[in-house]
């Protein structure tokens, strides 16, 4: 599907995921072309871009069009550049980042508003990453169920991601992943939030940050919780991106999920991430 808006634009599938042509993200981009893109982000989840060449003091720069630049403690950085996080799998590693769908930071009051990742470094084949969309996922929710979640709050940690024992903790991701004991963080958020820029709502818990219903224990909250992720995980609401090195994408966090495939063992796969602030959902 072709869009009418001043970008060049192709739909990856009806339900998310756009490819915008023709635009050299290393250079400064107009008002205009920036409307467009936080508009298009906004409806379609994620945005990409073939064959970019960027230094990360201009990703930097690119991913400031879209908000505040936030820097995330429990990743590795390109050296010299706190602001540019280093998602990266050796040859030799299991563990990839990122693997099981997740929203990131939902762990923080106020969760980032997306990232911008680039691809530096991808394998021959496999490392695709998946996108899901939120909207579609609660908008196809039953009424009665809608108006059961309509009050509820859910819980997001980094407990049992980033500590020693948690899902992070393995000798495997050091140097990748800063696992900690104590710089833990929590927060709660409506599981469905009336998303801050388009207004429409979102489901907003996910399988790898959200720990249970707030005022629920874990047990009782993983029922409901494996509905709403079974039902959030229908392949109509997804797209499927595949990286070639020079490939950025720029997902809107509020309004999907994602997921890092880890289908390429004993290839280097390694993407410089930039995060941007997002505001208290509600
Ligand atoms: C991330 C992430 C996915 C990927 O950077 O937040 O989950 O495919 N990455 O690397
Ligand atoms: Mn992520």
């Amino acid at each position: 599907m072709k869009s009418t808006i001043c970008l060049n634009t192709h739909s990856l599938t009806p339900s998310i995921g756009e490819e915008v042509t023709d635009i050299d993200l290393s250079k400064p981009i107009s008002r205009d072309a920036s409307d467009c893109l936080r508009a298009l982000l906004g409806s379609r989840g994620m945005i990409f871009f073939r064959n970019q060449d960027l230094t990360p003091e201009q990703q930097i720069s690119f991913a400031s069009n879209f908000g505040e630049i936030l820097v995330n403690p429990y990743f590795a950085s390109v050296p010299g550049h706190p602001a540019v996080a280093q998602v990266l799998k050796e040859p030799d590693q299991k563990q990839n980042i990122g693997e099981r769908w997740h929203t990131d930071n939902s762990y923080d009051v106020a969760p980032a508003l997306g990232s911008v990742l680039y691809a530096k470094e991808v394998p021959p084949t496999g490392g695709d990453t998946l996108f899901a969309n939120m909207y579609a996922a609660y908008d196809s929710l039953s009424e009665g169920l809608k108006r059961t979640l309509v009050n509820l709050r859910a819980v997001h940690s980094t407990r049992h991601i980033f500590s020693k024992d948690g899902y992070h903790g393995s000798r495997d991701t050091d140097g990748r992943i800063r696992t900690t004991e104590t710089n833990h963080r929590e927060a709660d958020h409506p599981v469905v939030i009336t998303h801050p820029i388009s207004g429409n709502k979102a489901l907003f818990v996910n399988p790898g940050l959200t720990t249970h219903i707030a005022g629920w224990t874990v047990e009782e909250s993983h029922s409901l919780l494996r509905v709403l992720y079974e039902h959030a995980q229908r392949p109509e609401f997804q797209c499927r991106l595949r990286w070639q090195a020079g490939t950025i994408a720029l997902w809107d966090n509020r309004c999907t999920w994602h997921k890092a495939l880890n289908d390429y063992s004993g290839y280097r796969r390694l993407m410089h991430r930039v995060q941007i602030q997002g505001v208290q959902l509600h």
